[in-house]
């Protein structure tokens, strides 16, 4: 530390509301930036911290009521002596001076008068690591030239969100996380892709091409289409249809927003349901008024609120892409290949309409998640490692329709967030809106990279269930309106600003390189428990 330039010395504040330092008079407060790192060299550890504030003070209130005039020479003599600057920091980590022993979460404060310092790349490499095969660089400190990486193997433990307004990155940071993933071979990936940006090369501002997962990956990844019409043949693996005899009455209800369904619409659904099996909306569309009637008298429902549904769910009907029937031979290969360690973009192509996006992959998650849990039962009874599921996870864009309060309680994909990974299925949620996902979801999402929001309940449902989250929000309100993000929560070791690694030429080239470090990942859970299983 004795080499550092000294920035200040902690004089007041406690561990629950952060530290205020006072500034040296020689620094300039305009050096001090909100979401910048510094170490304060306690008696026994360092506490890696966040600058969160910088305020202007002054010892003396007169020099305030009557500020002496321009003259630069008075300003000198004041500052640092009547005038000086606090920064405000947070504790984010404590290093014991020992190097060899392990960095843990902060329990308590330094003393007064503690020194503070800038912290420096030797810090930066012990608190975020080294790139390795699971950890992987997401990008960089805002004013240092080292990697800040994320620790894949935890993040693939939980569901993580990306969040942003539009246009600040999210689209890339997607991709950056996707490409880690799956370069590192730690989990199958599905996206589904709504503005078809991941299977193919898309078009980034600027009029610059970025590359496709898929020719960055090769066969690795599959790519899935639902319109197929106008593309080359050989340029996709697979075109998915639906049948009307797939949808469940569970698919339907989350589109209450979509098709304007009334509450009752479920119910309504359920009693045909009930009676034709697996037919009912086939059955249903195709009845006359006549039929509609009978069956409102035998079942004791209303038969305006049968027409009203008949009428609504038309529009099912109409989407290109759904036939009367179809079988699910072509959805059940692309799981297959999700199982076998590949992984999928379903692109929508031109039917990116909400109705869309959220009929089709509440079908596929749903079939996803009990292929997914068959397995993971199988495999607790038998415990042969050849039966164990590989995790998966699931990209969804505007993922609040899926998950506002009404639908997170209902479908798949709410599901999926609250039950973690008890079966290796997890999400990555993408949305410029969390305030509209629902709290105990967002409450599970295990790490959250967000990028510039200005919303205020945005910002709020960001932070939920994170302690210390009222000094973050300054800092996410500073980020660029591009390529910034804050990266909080489980894969990393404290929360932290980045400025996103470009995804460019050397990006492709990294990915290109064969991994280092041992090859087949055994996911950290079932090295303990092969240890339960193997006693020494
Ligand atoms: N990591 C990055 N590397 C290169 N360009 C980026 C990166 N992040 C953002 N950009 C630029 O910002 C633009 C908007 O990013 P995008 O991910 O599409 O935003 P969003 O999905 O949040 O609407 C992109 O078109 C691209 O030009
Ligand atoms: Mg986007």
């Amino acid at each position: 530390m004795q080499d550092r330039t000294r920035l200040g010395v902690i004089i007041s504040g406690s561990l629950n509301s952060g530290l205020t330092a006072r500034l040296e008079g020689r620094e300039s407060v305009e050096n001090m930036r909100v979401g910048q790192f510094v170490v304060i060299n306690g008696e026994k550890n360092d506490f890696f911290s966040m600058l969160t504030d910088v305020t202007l003070e002054a010892t003396n209130p007169n020099v305030l009521t009557d500020p002496p005039d321009g003259d630069a020479f008075i300003h000198t003599v004041l500052a640092g002596t009547a005038t000086y600057g606090t920064l405000q920091v947070r504790p984010q980590l404590m290093l014991p001076h020992d190097p060899s022993a392990q960095l843990t979460p902060v329990k308590t404060i330094p003393r007064h008068f503690s020194p503070l310092y800038e912290a420096q790349e030797a810090d930066f490499s012990r608190v975020f690591g080294v790139a390795d095969r699971t950890h992987f660089e997401i990008g960089k400190p805002l004013d240092m030239e080292v990697p800040v990486c994320i620790d894949l193997e935890r993040l693939i433990e939980r569901s993580n969100g990306i969040f942003g307004k539009s246009g600040t990155g999210k689209s890339f940071l997607t991709r950056l996380l996707l490409c880690g993933t799956i370069q590192a071979g730690i989990a199958s990936n599905l996206i589904f892709d709504m503005h078809n940006e991941y299977g193919r090369d898309a078009l980034a501002e600027g009029n610059v091409f970025v590359k496709s997962l898929r020719q960055l990956f090769g066969s690795q990844v599959l790519v899935y289409t639902l319109d197929p019409d106008g593309m080359q043949r050989g340029s996709y693996d697979g075109e998915i249809v639906i049948g009307l005899d797939q949808i469940e009455v569970e698919d339907v209800i989350p589109l209450q927003d979509e098709l304007n369904l009334s509450s009752t619409a479920g119910e309504t659904a359920a009693l045909l349901e009930d009676q034709h099996k697996e037919r009912w909306l086939i059955q249903l569309l195709a009845m006359s008024s006549e039929e509609i009637k009978e069956f409102a008298e035998a079942n004791g429902a209303h038969p305006g609120a049968i027409g009203a549904l008949r009428r609504k769910l038309i529009q099912i009907s109409r989407l290109k892409f759904v036939q009367k029937q179809a079988d699910f031979s072509v959805i059940d290969r692309m799981i297959e290949a999700l199982a076998a360690k590949r992984h999928v973009v379903l692109e929508f192509g031109r039917h990116s309409s909400s109705l869309a996006y959220m009929l089709v992959a509440n079908i596929i998650t749903r079939r996803i998640h009990r292929r997914w849990k068959d397995q993971s039962e199988k495999y607790n009874q038998n415990k042969n490692a050849a039966d164990r599921p590989h995790p998966l996870m699931i990209t969804i864009e505007e993922a609040h329709k899926f998950l506002n309060p009404a639908n997170a309680k209902q479908t798949i994909f709410g599901m999926i967030a609250r039950e973690m990974r008890k079966y290796s299925v997890t999400l990555l949620v993408v949305d410029q809106r969390p305030s509209s996902i629902d709290k105990e979801v967002m409450s599970q999402i295990g790490t959250r990279i967000t990028a510039l929001l200005n919303d205020e309940h945005d910002i709020d449902a960001v932070f939920t269930g994170v302690s210390g989250g009222t000094a973050l929000k300054s800092v996410l309100a500073t980020l660029d309106s591009k390529q910034q993000a804050l990266v909080l929560g489980h894969a990393v070791p404290m929360p932290v600003v980045i400025r996103t690694r470009p995804y460019d030429a050397d990006f492709y080239k990294a990915m290109q390189q064969p991994r280092t470090g041992n090859t087949t990942f055994v996911p950290r859970s079932m090295e303990e428990e092969s240890d339960d299983l193997f006693p020494d």
